[in-house]
């Protein structure tokens, strides 16, 4: 690989042994996918940063790069806990303790606590703006819908990034890596839930690829769902949706696979995931919440009270919930709870319930390994565990 002056002073270890690991990291990666040089990249966003995802190994390989710094914004993903509200999560206080050096570790090397996995509601990254994200979701969105370039970085490949300021050239940085792969249509016109079912269905069938797809309607919160869903039970990056995703003109060049997805299969596809339970929780947000599905969220929620015995949790990002004050107080009066920071994935939230209601494809993946999942729509869903007042 052509590798730059600045390159070689990082690769020397002039900048620390942190960013000489981080150097050497971006560079095998690119020298494995074939890259004949390194990225510029304008911002990175860190994946895997929970506790109960890295555990003491995971702080012992982090503490490696603590004589480094970051050189670019660097953001992070959600963590085990919501830090205002840790008792409901946890007392596990040895628990409690390593979430907080992971954290302390991520601060000082310079990172933004943002503890979210929708940046975007940060800053939006500008098209063809080439960044390093880790958070197999952000990574769809940025892609698809902002038109930002990005692989799926791992987490320590993401700290490799935001170390060095640079990415391994090669992939979905490049035009003809991001071309599309197979062409999908409907025989129905899908509705807002219909794109975490059709994101997870298509996942667990092509595997990977970038799909082209024809008929999707411009709502951001569903194709945010969409993609989320897609990158979970599928590796797929990114897809192109016709008049949305800026660059969809250029991604078809040659002949690709047709698909023709059908309202009964995607049905019939729900129904084989999902148990025939009422859940004791319903858990909305993932990914977190924007300001938008709050607004929606509070006007259906306030003439309604959670039932007894019942829980009805949100997840959103500490910056959207500020910006969204005036919902969260009308959510919080049905006697839903509002958290920030974490999620349902990344917390140890689950183990509390038997069976969890989700809207979210990607969710449903997850929480699927370890609970038992009711599988609706947001509506439907509340209803189950809300009576009117
Ligand atoms: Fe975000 Fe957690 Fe889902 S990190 S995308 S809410 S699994």
């Amino acid at each position: 690989m052509d590798i730059s002056k600045e390159e070689e002073i990082m690769l020397n270890g002039d900048l620390g042994e942190g960013t000489r690991m981080a150097m050497e990291i971006i560079l095998k990666l690119g020298e494995y996918y074939g890259a004949k040089n390194t990225v510029k990249i304008e911002n990175v966003q860190i994946s895997g940063i929970s506790y109960k995802n890295l555990g003491d190994y995971g702080i012992d390989l982090l503490k490696k790069f603590k004589d480094s710094k970051i050189k670019v914004p660097s953001y992070l993903n959600p963590i085990s806990f919501d830090p205002d509200y840790i008792e409901f999560f946890t007392n596990n206080n040895e628990f409690i303790k390593g979430q907080m050096e992971i954290l302390d570790i991520f601060k000082s090397l310079g990172a933004h606590l943002s503890l979210t996995c929708t940046p975007y509601y940060l800053f939006e990254p500008k098209l063809n703006d080439h960044i390093a994200w880790a958070e197999s979701s952000a990574i769809v969105y940025a892609n698809s819908v902002l038109g930002a370039r990005t692989n799926r970085e791992s987490g320590i490949s993401a700290l490799a990034a935001a170390l060095t300021g640079r990415a391994a050239n090669y992939g979905l940085h490049l035009d003809k890596g991001r071309r599309a792969t197979v062409q999908v249509d409907f025989d129905f016109n899908p509705g807002f839930f219909d794109y975490a079912v059709i994101g997870l269905f298509l996942g667990s069938m092509i595997k990977n690829g970038i799909p082209y797809f024809r008929n999707l309607e411009n709502n951001k919160d569903a194709l945010k769902s969409l993609g989320a869903a897609l990158n979970a039970s599928g590796s797929i990056p990114m897809f192109h949706a016709e008049n949305i995703t800026p660059e969809y003109k250029d991604a078809i060049q040659e002949k690709i696979e047709k698909l023709i997805i059908s309202k009964d299969e995607i049905n019939n596809f729900r129904l084989s995931i999902t148990a025939n339970m009422d859940p004791d929780v319903v858990m909305i947000g993932c990914p977190h919440l924007s300001h938008e599905e709050l607004k929606n969220i509070s006007a259906f929620i306030k003439k309604r009270k959670v039932k007894n015995g019942r829980d009805l949790i949100f997840f959103t990002s500490r910056k959207v919930r500020e910006e969204s004050m005036d919902y969260v107080n009308i959510i919080k009066n049905s006697g839903a709870k509002i958290f920030t920071d974490t999620c349902m994935v990344v917390s140890p939230l689950q183990e509390r319930y038997s069976v969890v209601g989700l809207n979210s494809g990607k969710a449903t993946y997850y929480v699927g390994k370890e609970r038992k999942v009711f599988f609706s729509d947001m509506v439907t869903l509340m209803e189950m565990v809300t009576d009117e007042n």
